[in-house]
Protein backbone atom coordinates (compact mmCIF):
# COMPACT_ATOMS: atom_id res chain seq x y z
CA UNK A 1 0.00 0.00 0.00
CA UNK A 2 1.61 3.58 -0.84
CA UNK A 3 1.37 6.24 1.55
CA UNK A 4 2.32 10.22 1.44
CA UNK A 5 6.39 10.42 1.45
CA UNK A 6 6.75 13.64 3.88
CA UNK A 7 10.69 13.21 4.32
CA UNK A 8 13.64 13.69 2.13
CA UNK A 9 17.03 13.55 2.95
CA UNK A 10 19.35 15.59 1.74
CA UNK A 11 23.59 14.00 2.04
CA UNK A 12 25.49 17.15 2.22
CA UNK A 13 29.05 16.58 3.96
CA UNK A 14 30.99 15.60 0.68
CA UNK A 15 33.82 18.66 0.64
CA UNK A 16 33.27 19.14 -3.50
CA UNK A 17 37.05 18.85 -4.02
CA UNK A 18 36.42 19.59 -8.08
CA UNK A 19 35.74 22.92 -7.42
CA UNK A 20 38.16 23.69 -5.23
CA UNK A 21 39.39 26.62 -4.04
CA UNK A 22 35.59 27.94 -4.22
CA UNK A 23 34.53 24.91 -2.35
CA UNK A 24 37.51 25.26 0.89
CA UNK A 25 35.23 27.56 3.03
CA UNK A 26 32.03 27.35 1.25
CA UNK A 27 30.15 23.85 0.88
CA UNK A 28 29.53 22.85 -3.01
CA UNK A 29 25.98 22.89 -2.11
CA UNK A 30 25.94 26.72 -1.95
CA UNK A 31 26.97 27.89 -5.17
CA UNK A 32 24.78 29.38 -6.95
CA UNK A 33 23.02 28.85 -10.45
CA UNK A 34 21.91 32.50 -11.88
CA UNK A 35 20.48 33.48 -8.12
CA UNK A 36 19.87 30.61 -6.31
CA UNK A 37 22.31 27.84 -4.54
CA UNK A 38 22.11 24.40 -5.54
CA UNK A 39 20.63 23.05 -2.35
CA UNK A 40 17.74 25.56 -2.56
CA UNK A 41 16.49 23.84 -5.93
CA UNK A 42 16.88 20.76 -4.58
CA UNK A 43 14.66 21.42 -1.25
CA UNK A 44 12.06 23.31 -3.00
CA UNK A 45 11.98 20.17 -5.94
CA UNK A 46 11.35 17.93 -2.20
CA UNK A 47 8.72 20.79 -0.92
CA UNK A 48 6.64 20.61 -4.36
CA UNK A 49 6.24 17.18 -3.69
CA UNK A 50 4.64 17.44 -0.44
CA UNK A 51 7.78 17.23 1.97
CA UNK A 52 7.41 18.98 5.23
CA UNK A 53 10.97 17.54 7.06
CA UNK A 54 14.09 18.12 5.34
CA UNK A 55 17.02 16.14 6.68
CA UNK A 56 20.47 17.53 6.03
CA UNK A 57 23.38 14.90 6.77
CA UNK A 58 26.27 17.45 6.84
CA UNK A 59 30.12 18.15 7.34
CA UNK A 60 32.41 20.10 8.69
CA UNK A 61 32.66 23.63 6.97
CA UNK A 62 28.94 23.15 6.00
CA UNK A 63 27.18 25.89 8.34
CA UNK A 64 26.09 28.07 5.89
CA UNK A 65 23.70 25.67 5.08
CA UNK A 66 21.94 25.84 8.26
CA UNK A 67 22.22 29.77 8.31
CA UNK A 68 20.84 29.62 4.77
CA UNK A 69 17.80 28.14 5.73
CA UNK A 70 17.36 30.03 8.94
CA UNK A 71 15.41 33.04 9.37
CA UNK A 72 17.86 36.17 9.43
CA UNK A 73 15.54 39.34 11.53
CA UNK A 74 18.37 41.68 10.88
CA UNK A 75 18.53 40.99 6.99
CA UNK A 76 14.88 41.10 6.89
CA UNK A 77 14.90 44.53 9.05
CA UNK A 78 17.47 45.97 6.56
CA UNK A 79 15.10 45.01 3.30
CA UNK A 80 12.38 46.64 5.05
CA UNK A 81 10.98 49.68 3.08
CA UNK A 82 9.69 50.32 -0.56
CA UNK A 83 11.20 48.97 -3.33
CA UNK A 84 13.04 45.90 -1.46
CA UNK A 85 9.55 43.94 -1.22
CA UNK A 86 11.10 41.31 -3.71
CA UNK A 87 14.46 40.92 -2.29
CA UNK A 88 12.58 40.74 1.41
CA UNK A 89 10.21 37.70 0.51
CA UNK A 90 13.20 35.98 -1.41
CA UNK A 91 14.90 35.22 2.01
CA UNK A 92 12.01 35.41 4.02
CA UNK A 93 9.90 32.80 2.22
CA UNK A 94 12.56 29.93 1.44
CA UNK A 95 11.20 27.79 3.48
CA UNK A 96 6.69 27.83 3.84
CA UNK A 97 5.06 27.73 7.38
CA UNK A 98 5.11 23.73 8.49
CA UNK A 99 8.27 22.62 7.06
CA UNK A 100 10.79 21.42 10.03
CA UNK A 101 14.83 21.14 9.16
CA UNK A 102 17.20 18.76 11.07
CA UNK A 103 20.77 18.55 10.95
CA UNK A 104 22.93 15.38 11.29
CA UNK A 105 26.73 15.47 11.04
CA UNK A 106 28.47 12.70 9.38
CA UNK A 107 31.53 12.42 11.42
CA UNK A 108 33.55 10.23 8.94
CA UNK A 109 33.23 10.67 5.07
CA UNK A 110 32.82 7.01 4.71
CA UNK A 111 30.47 7.28 2.15
CA UNK A 112 26.70 8.21 0.38
CA UNK A 113 25.45 4.83 2.03
CA UNK A 114 26.69 5.76 5.35
CA UNK A 115 25.15 9.16 5.18
CA UNK A 116 22.08 7.45 4.50
CA UNK A 117 22.71 5.44 7.26
CA UNK A 118 23.35 8.39 9.27
CA UNK A 119 19.81 9.79 8.76
CA UNK A 120 17.79 6.79 9.95
CA UNK A 121 16.74 8.02 13.69
CA UNK A 122 15.39 11.31 12.06
CA UNK A 123 13.68 8.86 9.24
CA UNK A 124 11.77 6.20 11.33
CA UNK A 125 9.93 3.37 9.44
CA UNK A 126 8.68 5.49 7.23
CA UNK A 127 9.69 5.50 2.94
CA UNK A 128 11.26 8.57 2.46
CA UNK A 129 13.47 10.40 -0.48
CA UNK A 130 17.62 10.75 -0.98
CA UNK A 131 18.29 14.09 -2.91
CA UNK A 132 21.60 14.70 -4.30
CA UNK A 133 21.29 18.56 -4.97
CA UNK A 134 24.74 17.89 -7.33
CA UNK A 135 21.99 16.45 -9.49
CA UNK A 136 19.88 19.52 -10.79
CA UNK A 137 17.00 18.80 -12.78
CA UNK A 138 14.78 21.82 -14.83
CA UNK A 139 11.17 19.97 -15.16
CA UNK A 140 7.69 21.15 -15.06
CA UNK A 141 7.08 18.95 -12.43
CA UNK A 142 9.24 18.24 -9.67
CA UNK A 143 10.98 14.65 -10.10
CA UNK A 144 10.12 13.80 -6.81
CA UNK A 145 6.28 14.35 -7.33
CA UNK A 146 6.72 12.31 -10.45
CA UNK A 147 8.47 9.78 -8.99
CA UNK A 148 5.30 9.75 -5.97
CA UNK A 149 3.35 9.28 -8.67
CA UNK A 150 4.97 6.61 -9.46
CA UNK A 151 5.28 5.04 -6.37
CA UNK A 152 1.47 5.28 -6.14
CA UNK A 153 1.21 2.18 -9.37
CA UNK A 154 3.20 -0.20 -7.28
CA UNK A 155 5.02 0.84 -3.90
CA UNK A 156 8.35 -0.41 -3.44
CA UNK A 157 11.65 1.79 -4.03
CA UNK A 158 12.07 4.26 -7.00
CA UNK A 159 15.20 5.24 -8.62
CA UNK A 160 15.34 8.22 -10.82
CA UNK A 161 17.31 6.86 -14.03
CA UNK A 162 18.46 8.09 -16.84
CA UNK A 163 20.73 6.63 -20.13
CA UNK A 164 24.14 7.66 -20.24
CA UNK A 165 26.82 6.85 -23.10
CA UNK A 166 28.20 3.68 -22.69
CA UNK A 167 31.73 4.91 -21.95
CA UNK A 168 30.30 6.78 -19.12
CA UNK A 169 29.08 4.02 -17.24
CA UNK A 170 32.01 4.19 -14.43
CA UNK A 171 30.41 7.35 -13.16
CA UNK A 172 27.64 6.16 -11.91
CA UNK A 173 25.47 3.35 -10.30
CA UNK A 174 24.26 1.57 -13.07
CA UNK A 175 20.78 -0.62 -13.25
CA UNK A 176 19.69 -3.42 -15.30
CA UNK A 177 15.89 -3.93 -15.67
CA UNK A 178 13.35 -6.25 -16.48
CA UNK A 179 9.26 -5.68 -17.42
CA UNK A 180 7.38 -4.79 -20.30
CA UNK A 181 8.11 -1.46 -22.34
CA UNK A 182 5.95 1.24 -21.07
CA UNK A 183 5.40 -0.87 -17.56
CA UNK A 184 7.24 -0.99 -14.32
CA UNK A 185 10.70 -1.78 -14.88
CA UNK A 186 11.86 -3.62 -12.24
CA UNK A 187 15.38 -3.14 -11.15
CA UNK A 188 17.44 -6.96 -11.65
CA UNK A 189 20.95 -5.79 -10.61
CA UNK A 190 22.77 -2.66 -9.78
CA UNK A 191 26.48 -1.59 -9.77
CA UNK A 192 28.35 0.95 -8.80
CA UNK A 193 30.55 2.66 -11.08
CA UNK A 194 31.66 -0.25 -13.46
CA UNK A 195 33.76 -0.03 -16.13
CA UNK A 196 32.14 0.04 -19.71
CA UNK A 197 32.75 -3.63 -20.36
CA UNK A 198 31.52 -4.94 -17.25
CA UNK A 199 28.51 -2.94 -17.03
CA UNK A 200 24.66 -4.25 -17.19
CA UNK A 201 23.72 -1.35 -18.88
CA UNK A 202 23.99 2.18 -19.36
CA UNK A 203 20.93 3.01 -17.88
CA UNK A 204 22.40 5.14 -14.70
CA UNK A 205 21.05 6.29 -11.55
CA UNK A 206 20.41 10.11 -10.79
CA UNK A 207 20.45 11.63 -7.60
CA UNK A 208 16.83 10.80 -6.88
CA UNK A 209 15.62 8.07 -4.66
CA UNK A 210 12.61 6.92 -3.17
CA UNK A 211 13.51 4.02 -0.58
CA UNK A 212 11.42 1.93 1.21
CA UNK A 213 12.90 1.77 4.98
CA UNK A 214 14.13 -1.76 4.49
CA UNK A 215 17.04 -0.41 3.17
CA UNK A 216 18.67 1.02 6.59
CA UNK A 217 19.38 -2.74 7.59
CA UNK A 218 20.90 -3.72 4.70
CA UNK A 219 23.27 -0.39 4.93
CA UNK A 220 24.36 -1.40 8.50
CA UNK A 221 25.76 -4.67 6.99
CA UNK A 222 27.09 -3.24 4.09
CA UNK A 223 30.83 -3.13 3.37
CA UNK A 224 32.99 -0.83 1.90
CA UNK A 225 33.00 -0.95 -2.17
CA UNK A 226 34.03 1.05 -5.18
CA UNK A 227 36.40 4.24 -4.02
CA UNK A 228 36.61 2.53 -0.63
CA UNK A 229 33.12 3.73 0.76
CA UNK A 230 30.19 2.76 2.02
CA UNK A 231 28.06 2.96 -1.20
CA UNK A 232 24.19 3.58 -1.26
CA UNK A 233 24.04 1.62 -4.42
CA UNK A 234 25.22 -1.66 -2.80
CA UNK A 235 23.02 -1.30 0.03
CA UNK A 236 20.22 -0.72 -2.45
CA UNK A 237 21.39 -4.11 -4.84
CA UNK A 238 21.25 -5.84 -1.46
CA UNK A 239 17.64 -5.46 -1.02
CA UNK A 240 16.63 -6.31 -4.81
CA UNK A 241 15.35 -9.72 -4.01
CA UNK A 242 13.08 -9.56 -0.85
CA UNK A 243 11.92 -5.86 -1.44
CA UNK A 244 11.31 -4.54 -5.31
CA UNK A 245 13.07 -1.54 -6.57
CA UNK A 246 11.76 0.30 -9.87
CA UNK A 247 13.57 2.78 -12.12
CA UNK A 248 12.15 5.54 -13.17
CA UNK A 249 12.65 7.85 -16.50
CA UNK A 250 11.70 10.78 -15.03
CA UNK A 251 10.64 13.82 -17.35
CA UNK A 252 13.17 16.82 -17.41
CA UNK A 253 16.59 18.31 -18.15
CA UNK A 254 19.15 17.19 -15.94
CA UNK A 255 22.38 19.33 -15.48
CA UNK A 256 25.82 16.99 -13.60
CA UNK A 257 26.09 20.14 -11.42
CA UNK A 258 29.19 17.55 -9.71
CA UNK A 259 32.10 18.60 -12.51
CA UNK A 260 32.52 21.88 -13.58
CA UNK A 261 30.99 21.52 -17.30
CA UNK A 262 27.86 20.63 -16.08
CA UNK A 263 27.59 23.17 -13.72
CA UNK A 264 28.33 25.84 -16.47
CA UNK A 265 25.93 24.41 -18.61
CA UNK A 266 23.15 24.31 -16.27
CA UNK A 267 24.29 28.02 -15.00
CA UNK A 268 23.63 29.14 -19.14
CA UNK A 269 20.41 27.12 -19.19
CA UNK A 270 18.90 28.58 -16.43
CA UNK A 271 20.35 32.19 -17.08
CA UNK A 272 18.55 32.13 -20.47
CA UNK A 273 15.40 30.75 -19.31
CA UNK A 274 15.27 33.17 -16.36
CA UNK A 275 13.03 35.70 -16.72
CA UNK A 276 14.55 38.83 -15.35
CA UNK A 277 18.05 38.33 -17.27
CA UNK A 278 17.42 35.77 -19.58
CA UNK A 279 16.82 37.84 -23.01
CA UNK A 280 19.63 40.06 -21.98
CA UNK A 281 21.86 36.94 -21.00
CA UNK A 282 21.12 35.51 -24.51
CA UNK A 283 22.32 38.64 -26.49
CA UNK A 284 25.47 38.69 -24.24
CA UNK A 285 26.49 35.41 -24.95
CA UNK A 286 25.80 35.82 -28.49
CA UNK A 287 28.24 38.59 -28.79
CA UNK A 288 30.79 36.61 -26.44
CA UNK A 289 30.76 33.54 -29.12
CA UNK A 290 31.02 35.92 -32.20
CA UNK A 291 33.93 37.74 -30.77
C1 LIG B 1 26.41 9.04 -6.57
C2 LIG B 1 25.98 7.57 -6.50
C3 LIG B 1 25.82 7.01 -7.92
C4 LIG B 1 24.85 7.88 -8.72
C5 LIG B 1 25.33 9.34 -8.71
C6 LIG B 1 24.31 10.23 -9.37
O1 LIG B 1 27.72 9.10 -7.08
O2 LIG B 1 26.93 6.84 -5.76
O3 LIG B 1 25.35 5.69 -7.87
O4 LIG B 1 24.74 7.39 -10.04
O5 LIG B 1 25.53 9.80 -7.37
O6 LIG B 1 24.80 11.54 -9.48
P1 LIG B 1 28.65 10.43 -6.91
O7 LIG B 1 28.20 11.38 -7.96
O8 LIG B 1 28.42 10.94 -5.53
O9 LIG B 1 30.05 9.96 -7.14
Amino acid sequence: MSQKIRTAVFPVAGRGTRFLPATKACPKEMLPIVDKPLIQYAVEEAIAAGVTKLIFVTGVTKRSIEDHFDVDPELERALQGPGKEQLLASVRDILPPGVSCIYIRQGEPLGLGHAVLCARPAVGDEPFYVHLADDLIDSETSVLLQMANEYDKHGGSVLGVELVPPERTSSYGIVAVSGAEGGPQRITQMVEKPKPEDAPSNMAVVGRYLLDPAIFEKLESTRRGAGGEIQLTDGIAAMLDESPVYAFSFTGKRYDCGNKLGFLMATVGYGLRNSEIGAEFRAALRDELLN
